[in-house]
């Protein structure tokens, strides 16, 4: 049986992800293409409960091994109940977000390291890891300005910018770290222009034809 296809978006705040995500769930749908999207942490009852306990500012203070596990425990449910099974019955997978958010946001800016991240990655996921990851590469600063400021009444979002400058020094380094996998995009260009390279990278990684 041929495994379906894994592919991640990533990003700091603001880059254009959901808008990527979106005309590339319309482009597979006028195709007719067999394809799941889905967002982290959410994409069930149970994830998008612990995505609202994780983003609201209501719950005080929350350490940053707590906001990991609990990132896991949301990766965790997908993983299990949606993107195995998909994957195993040969779909296309599309997920915006997935671990490298955990390596970026957790293992560098909130310091926990590397290896912590890497092992607890290896505990929730196994062997269900992205094919090809797009990396929507511009600075928190430029993508914050044509955002119009954080939201804050989101608990990561309003983290600060040397929080989001270290979020993205984690992708950079991941990038540097997963070559093969992670493929970079400049996210300053239109949303068209990004698009094209979308589906160029797409095409290359053998997941378009
Ligand atoms: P979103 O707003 O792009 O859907 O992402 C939710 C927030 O959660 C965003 O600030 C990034 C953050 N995040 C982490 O810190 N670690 C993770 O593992 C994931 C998936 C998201």
């Amino acid at each position: 049986m041929n495994r379906g296809k894994f592919v991640t978006f990533e990003g700091c705040e603001g880059v254009g992800k959901t808008t990527q995500v979106e005309m590339l769930r319309q482009y597979l749908s006028e195709k007719g293409s067999d394809f799941l999207f889905l967002r982290e942490p959410g994409g069930n009852a149970v994830s998008e409960k612990i995505r609202a306990l994780i983003l609201s500012r209501e719950n005080g203070f929350m350490s940053d091994r707590c906001e990991a596990l609990l990132y896991c425990a949301s990766r965790a449910q997908l993983v299990d109940t949606t993107i195995r099974p998909a994957l195993e019955g040969g779909k296309l997978v599309v997920c915006d977000r997935f671990t490298d958010s955990t390596f970026a946001y957790q293992g560098v800016a909130r310091g926990l390291g590397a290896d912590y991240i890497a092992a607890l990655n290896e505990l929730t996921c196994g062997d269900v890891m992205p094919d090809v990851t797009i990396f929507l590469d511009m600075s928190p600063r430029e993508a914050f300005a044509r955002k119009g400021g954080a939201d804050p009444g989101d608990r990561l979002e309003s983290a600060g910018m040397d929080f989001h400058e270290k979020v993205y020094r984690g992708y950079l380094r991941a990038a540097e770290i997963y070559p093969e996998r992670i493929k970079k995009i400049d996210a300053r260009r239109s949303p068209e222009q990004v698009f094209a390279s979308v589906l160029d990278v797409l095409k290359a990684q053998g997941v378009l034809s």
